[in-house]
């Protein structure tokens, strides 16, 4: 339990702590062994429309530093989700940031539009417009610019709950990042897994996949410390993450929050020991809050941020606000975000 302030805010949205759980290496089974309220919110896998197979094993390699996986998006599909996943995820008050992947432009509207239909409660949809282990959709979406903004654009249509768009590592980031803007997502999730290659030690035979884990953090942080530069737009970081100082560093780089994975495999132990190392850190050093670690007062930001009065949207209690608007509008109107 902490006991200092660690909440975080991604445009409107309030989170008790700036650790998520990525997307795809987190979920009902490891629920027991990772109980969700350590986070501030989780993530699940890729929700595609149809179910999913995904790629023939073998589909994760574990290589030095990280992980290559070639997984495919496979999942049981939008309805199941619905039925059968979802309400795994809801038991709990931690937000739940739904992982939307097609294999089409048109299939990413059709979940979305199923999911506002039969969820009311408050979530968040992460659309997947990166997965580097498909053939059609996730990261070629990325690759057409217009069909990029129709997708993002049709999206915020669609729903009014808060919308993040997870992006590829490798791509025009200044260009992914504008439309990003231009289309009212409230938050730009930075990165997915690199394009790798790896050969199989038994057969020899060569496959490619994303990589992921410790491997790639300096590769992420040098995005977002980019990304910040070049847009308003929230960051929540992701990669690598392994310990609190990879937290620290994403977060100095003015990411405001940041999702782990694969560190999750390795020691399911690692977000709790994250979360109390912050807490006792930000103790050690008198800090009431992350927040004011972060923006120390007199700060640039600080006054910003004081002055502009957002309206808090509670996340932990979802419940409370379920099925209502969460302010897109407001959004809408409030162009510099930070
Ligand atoms: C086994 C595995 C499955 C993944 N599945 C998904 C997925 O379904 N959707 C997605 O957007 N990212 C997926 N990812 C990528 C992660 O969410 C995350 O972006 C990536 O692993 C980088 O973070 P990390 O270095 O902390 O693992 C997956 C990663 C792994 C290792």
């Amino acid at each position: 339990m902490s006991t200092v302030n660690l909440e975080v805010r991604i445009g409107n949205l309030f989170l008790k702590n700036p650790l998520i759980a990525a997307a795809g290496t987190y979920g009902p089974d490891s629920f027991e062994l990772i109980p969700p309220n350590l986070f501030g919110a989780v993530c699940t896998k890729a929700v595609t429309l149809n179910p999913v197979q995904g790629n023939k094993p073998p589909r994760l390699f574990e290589v030095k530093g990280g992980l290559i996986n070639r997984i495919g998006l496979q999942n049981q599909g939008v309805h199941q989700f619905v039925e059968e996943i979802y309400p795994r995820f809801s038991q709990y008050h931690t937000p739940v940031v739904i992982n939307v992947a097609g294999f089409t432009a048109n299939e990413y509207l059709k979940i979305l539009e199923i999911l506002e239909d039969k969820i009311k409660d408050l979530v968040i949809y992460e659309l997947n417009v990166s997965c580097p282990n498909v053939e059609k959709g996730g990261m070629a979406i990325c690759q057409h610019l217009p069909s990029l903004r129709r997708l993002l654009t049709k999206a915020r249509e669609i729903t009014n709950k808060p919308l993040w768009v997870k992006l590829p590592p490798q791509g025009e980031l200044i260009k992914l990042l504008k439309v990003s803007e231009e289309t009212l997502v409230e938050a730009v999730v930075i990165a997915n897994t690199y394009r790798a290659l790896t050969i199989d030690k038994a057969t020899g035979e060569i496959y490619t996949g994303g990589l992921s884990g410790p491997a790639i953090k300096h590769l992420t942080l040098n995005l977002v410390n980019q990304a910040r530069q070049l847009t308003p737009l929230p960051i929540v970081g992701c990669g690598g993450v392994s310990d609190l100082e990879g937290l620290m560093q994403y977060l100095k780089l003015g990411a405001r929050a940041v999702q782990i994975g694969t560190s999750l495999f390795n020691n399911p132990e690692t977000p709790s020991i994250i979360i109390n190392e912050l807490d006792n850190f930000l103790n050690i050093s008198n800090q009431n809050s992350l927040w004011d670690y972060l923006n120390p007062p007199g700060s640039y930001k600080s006054i910003i941020n004081k002055n502009k009065g957002v309206g808090k949207l509670q996340m932990g209690t979802q419940k409370i606000y379920s099925g209502k608007c969460i302010g897109a509008q407001k959004i809408k109107k409030d162009k510099s975000k930070n």
